[in-house]
Formats: C-alpha cells, structure tokens, sequence
C-alpha cells in the first residue's frame, strides 16, 4: 500500500542550496522592494550572507540548523537557519516562505521544528533581526512570543538608511 505524500519539513541537503538562495531572493523583492531601494537589495543579495559558498556551509555545519518545508511534489516552499551566536544563545538567520505559499502554516511549522532543535541544543534564547517596516515579519515574530529589543532607525545598507527590529525569545 502506497502512503499519500504529504508537505513536510526535513533538514536540508546540500542540493537544496540553490532553491534556498532563489527564495531569499524571492523573499526579499517580494518583501522588501518598497523598503529597500534595487540597487540596494542587488548589493546585499549578492554578498557573502546569500551567497552559494555561505548557504553550503550553513547547511552543513553541525552546530547550526537549516530546515525545508518540502511539498508532496518535492518543491522546497520554505526555509530557515538558526546560528550559534554563544553558547547558549542562537540567532534565526534566514526565515523564508515561497510567496505563493504564504499565510498557509508553512512559516509555523518550520519554526516549530526550529524550536524543538534550539532548546535540544541547549539554547536558551533566540535572537531575531528584521527590518523595521516589515509588518509581515514582525507580526509573525509577535505572534509566537519573540521580545521586542531595541529599534535601531539607523541602519546602513549600501547608500541608504533603514530601521532594524531585534527580537528575543526565552527558550
Ligand atoms: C514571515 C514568513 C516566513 C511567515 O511564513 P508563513 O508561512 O506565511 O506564516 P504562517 O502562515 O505560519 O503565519 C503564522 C502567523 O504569522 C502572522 N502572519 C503571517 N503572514 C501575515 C500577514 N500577511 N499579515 C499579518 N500577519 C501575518 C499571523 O499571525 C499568522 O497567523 P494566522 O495566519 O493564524 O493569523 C513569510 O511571511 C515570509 O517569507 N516573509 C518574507 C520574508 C520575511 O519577512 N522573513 C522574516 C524576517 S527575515
């Protein structure tokens, strides 16, 4: 008897990293084009934090996490990391959804997994960091408890200025 497949999260594999890159992206044009001007997102993109190298490494380091949702018919439609920052706290690095997808539980479930693997590790924070003006964002990190920290107006990307949200959440 054949068992229906269903969507489901999993770790992520190295021959994820390149879907992994398309959706950060995705996620950044679709989230942060009225924020963030072009040239400036096409700066960013394009440096170390998403490049192919980083992504690569970031899954197959030990000591951090990276999770896919994987639909039935095996497309990627999400994905997080969690990085050790100290040893007994971690930073959720990347946080992305397929636009198509979205409002859907695929953010909850990754994150509910993501949840389990930091307090195993011995964890007792999460850090999060988003720009300022992304509500979306925002009002998912609210509504599963994370702190507001500081807001800082004065974030530098490329040749403009943007506000930045830290976020944390006791484990
Ligand atoms: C943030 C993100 C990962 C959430 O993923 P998702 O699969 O859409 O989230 P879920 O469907 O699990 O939503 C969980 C809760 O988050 C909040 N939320 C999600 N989307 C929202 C929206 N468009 N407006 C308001 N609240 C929203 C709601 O509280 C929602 O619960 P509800 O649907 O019961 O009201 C996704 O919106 C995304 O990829 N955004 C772009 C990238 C980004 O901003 N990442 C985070 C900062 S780096």
């Amino acid at each position: 008897m054949s068992v229906a497949a269903t969507r489901h999260v999993r770790p992520a594999q190295p021959t994820d990293v390149p879907r992994l890159q398309e959706l950060g992206v995705l996620g950044w044009e679709t989230t942060y084009g009225e924020i963030v001007a072009a040239h400036n997102c096409q700066l960013y993109l394009s440096g170390s934090f998403w490049s192919l190298d980083t992504l690569d490494r970031v899954v197959r380091d030990l000591h951090s996490l990276t999770l896919v949702s994987e639909e039935p018919d095996k497309t990627v439609s999400g994905f997080l990391t969690v990085e050790p920052i100290a040893e007994d706290r971690v930073e959720l690095t990347r946080f992305y959804v397929d636009p198509n997808v979205r409002r859907g539980g695929i953010g909850s479930a990754l994150f509910s997994s993501a949840l389990d693997w930091s307090r195993v590790s011995g964890a007792h924070a999460m850090l999060a960091n988003v720009f300022a003006d992304n509500a979306i964002g925002r009002a998912f990190y609210e509504r599963v408890g994370f702190r507001l920290t500081s807001l800082d107006p004065n974030y530098i990307i490329g040749d403009q200025t943007v506000g930045d949200a830290w976020y944390e959440l006791t484990l």
